[in-house]
């Protein structure tokens, strides 16, 4: 059978989920494997079958694609897919049990609070300090993301990340800096430092500004990155993810580390980071795609 690209999807990154999908496809096509593209929102899942497609690489990122729906179905479809199951897909996805899987583990969360229409704003801006971050729990891309920089301005913040999801979290700002570690197998690849222009690492810099720089090496040292990874790969770990993922890192001002938050289907477009590092580990983009797609379950 053929390998379906699973690609689009109804999500806000849907648009980042194209640029992933014909990424892929075309190291597939590359590689000699027979791909096709398949948009969940075009058609049922069933044509999968109907269409002769053995195998699924998810591209899709967001929810209905990385947020254990898709791969729920594909379990009962019992087609083989791309990277992590169910449990963990949903765990990523939710950036609140997310965290509190990851503070059960002993893994280091940047303090944060629920914010509901009812909350004390108030005391959660003087709780946490300013700088503070406000997101909605279920989304990617930083898309509702606000950096509240003045007394007052988390309602609004909060009114923003609420449009996009029920549960909205404020959190602690950390001044050390944005990093990732992209994960493929059980090996952490190169930490990567992110070095964006504008006040954070938003959909802007990710996807159309050219301005933010990356660094691997990292500049924090080998000894402080490998530190890194093994966080890395302990929450990877506690949510039971497989095959590869990211997992975002920040680090305060005395440089302790800190688990932001985990992608069970990161971004695959020319800007995107686990290809980057993938590169610095000697891992071209082909070889990439072709060995998550062998390693493809259900
Ligand atoms: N959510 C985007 C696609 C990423 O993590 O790369
Ligand atoms: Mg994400």
């Amino acid at each position: 059978g053929k390998v379906a690209v699973m690609m689009g999807g109804k999500s806000a990154e849907r648009e980042v989920s194209l640029k992933s999908g014909a990424a892929v496809l075309s190291a597939l096509r590359a590689a000699g494997i027979d791909a096709a593209p398949f948009d969940p929102q075009d058609k049922p899942l069933e044509a999968l079958h109907g269409e002769n497609f053995s195998r699924v690489f998810i591209a899709l990122h967001g929810r209905g694609g990385e947020d254990g729906s898709m791969q729920g179905a594909l379990n009962l479809l019992n087609i083989p897919y791309t990277g992590s199951g169910v449990l963990a897909s949903a765990l990523a996805m939710d950036k609140w049990r997310c965290k509190l899987v990851w503070a059960a583990a002993g893994l280091p969360v940047p303090e944060y609070g629920i914010v509901t229409p009812t909350s004390n704003f108030a005391e959660i801006e003087a709780r946490l300090g300013l700088p503070l971050f406000v997101k909605p729990a279920n989304e990617g891309s930083s898309i509702g993301i606000s950096k509240v920089k003045e007394s007052g301005g988390l309602r609004a913040a909060f009114k923003l990340a609420a449009q996009y999801d029920s549960c909205v979290i404020a959190e602690r700002f950390l001044a050390g800096g944005e990093f990732t570690v992209g994960i493929i197998g059980d090996q952490a690849l190169p930490v990567i430092r992110i070095v964006p222009q504008t006040e954070f690492y938003d959909f802007a810099a990710k996807y159309s500004r050219d301005d933010t720089t990356y660094h691997i090496p990292s500049g924090l040292g080998e000894a402080r990155e490998a530190e890194i990874r093994a966080m890395a790969l302990r929450a990877f770990a506690a949510l039971g993810g497989r095959s590869w993922g990211r997992i975002d890192v920040l680090l305060d001002a005395e440089g302790r580390a800190w688990c932001l938050e985990a992608n069970t289907s990161p971004g695959m477009t020319d800007h995107s980071l686990v290809p980057m590092a993938a590169k610095a580990a000697g891992i071209s983009f082909g070889d990439l795609v072709v060995k998550l797609l062998v390693e493809a379950r259900c």
